[in-house]
């Protein structure tokens, strides 16, 4: 879509409320997008109407993939209501992502992202993220967009600003585009949510995939990790158990709740983990800005809720009482997702039974 087109579009949305919770809206600039898109001249070629013109692939059906496209799966998952997932990065030849700061990875101008769903069966959406400016803090330094499969699975179009409910029959719902910056804007500067020292710090089953020892090994990191071994440079702390519970909460709250979200003044739960935290399960930032700490209190049924986290009470802990709730003001991932995940309540549950 012509990026003018898009501005109405964003304008006229905005003024007729169409954001699904104007509550969590409210904290970003609602015509974010739309700025951006003026900004970014019909043409530019690293925003393109379709998905094979982004470079991911070499035909519209996307069965081949270009060779300078690097897949990965990063080891701690966002639960996307069953939909399963591939994922690609695509660095300019020559740069290095810099890793100065091993928490807060800053990519290269030109870099690329892809993240694919298919539910039931149904390739439905394939999201797109590409770095346009060096200054990632500048207005338009990120773009992002997705590409929606059509009936016949071999062509896609760019989806308008609103996105797409319960898509290609499926029940999965194509974000709109101020939700992309809800989450990867909340992580700075990286954006990137995925791709980074903890997420990358395991040897994959599918050896194809891109891994933290790669990127080194490629010199592809600026500063690249020197302490530990090959799928051990970062070990997170603790049992299985916390292991799990950490992994989960990092890579499926950690994108809002970290020092870098603009709700950390005043919701201070921090899930995303650092480098520097790892000793211990009491010294990560999780467990310190949980356990037996106190939140804003919480009533469901007649009962209200006091500690986040309360050691051996699951029912009585914030988290978990959030995680489970029906109320899409309480509910917590507040976003992508419409269903209950097993096994991240699985994990949260036998963290804080284990406590
Ligand atoms: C609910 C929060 C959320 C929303 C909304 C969201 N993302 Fe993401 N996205 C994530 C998380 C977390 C990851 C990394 C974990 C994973 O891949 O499982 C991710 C990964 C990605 C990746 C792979 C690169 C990376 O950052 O790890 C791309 C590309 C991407 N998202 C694009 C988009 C686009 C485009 C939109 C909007 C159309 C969007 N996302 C909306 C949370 C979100
Ligand atoms: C898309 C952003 C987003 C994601 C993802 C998200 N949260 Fe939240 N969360 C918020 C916001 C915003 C608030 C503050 C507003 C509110 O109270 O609902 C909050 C509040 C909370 C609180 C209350 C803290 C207090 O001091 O009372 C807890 C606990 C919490 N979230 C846990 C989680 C957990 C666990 C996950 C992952 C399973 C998660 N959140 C994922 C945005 C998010």
């Amino acid at each position: 879509m012509g990026g003018l087109v898009r501005l109405v579009a964003t304008l006229a949305l905005v003024a007729c409320g169409g954001d699904k919770n104007p509550a969590i809206d409210a904290a970003v600039t609602p015509d974010v997008d739309a700025v951006v898109d003026a900004l970014t001249p019909d043409g530019n070629p690293l925003t393109p109407e379709t998905l094979a013109g982004t470079g991911l692939c070499t035909n519209a059906a996307c069965t081949t993939f270009a060779a300078d496209v690097l897949e990965y799966e990063p080891r701690f998952q966002l639960w996307s209501d069953t939909a399963s997932k591939r994922r690609w990065i695509s660095l300019p030849a020559g740069t290095t992502i810099d890793t100065t700061d091993m928490d807060y990875w800053k990519f290269p101008v030109g870099t690329k992202l892809w993240k694919e769903f298919t539910r039931d069966g149904v390739r439905v959406e394939t999201r797109y993220i590409v770095k346009l400016l060096a200054d990632d803090d500048a207005v338009g330094a990120w773009f992002y967009t997705t590409y929606q499969w059509n009936a016949a699975q071999n062509a896609t179009t760019e989806v308008d600003i609103a996105g797409v409910m319960n898509a290609n029959g499926t029940n999965h719902d194509i974000p709109q585009r101020t939700d992309c910056r809800e989450c990867h804007e909340a992580l700075v500067p990286s954006r990137v949510l995925g791709v980074g020292a903890i997420s990358l710090d395991y040897t994959p089953a599918n050896s194809a995939l891109l891994d933290l020892e790669d990127l080194i090994t490629t010199g592809k990191l600026s500063a690249p990790p020197t302490a530990g071994t090959a799928g051990a440079r970062f070990p997170l702390p603790g049992t299985d158990v916390d292991r799990t519970a950490l992994g989960y909460l990092h890579a499926n709250c950690g994108h809002c709740h970290n020092p870098t979200s603009t709700n950390f003044g005043t919701t201070p739960v921090d899930y995303r983990l650092r480098v520097g935290t790892l000793a211990t399960v009491a010294g990560t930032p999780a467990y310190a800005s949980s356990v037996n700490v106190n939140g804003s209190p919480v009533t469901e049924n007649g009962t209200t809720y006091t500690k986040i986290v309360i050691p051996g009470q699951p029912q009585n802990s914030i988290m978990m009482i959030r995680f489970l709730s029906s109320l899409a003001v309480r509910k917590m991932p507040q976003r992508g997702s419409e269903m209950a995940d097993p096994d991240g309540q699985a994990a949260l549950t036998a963290w804080i039974n284990a406590l």
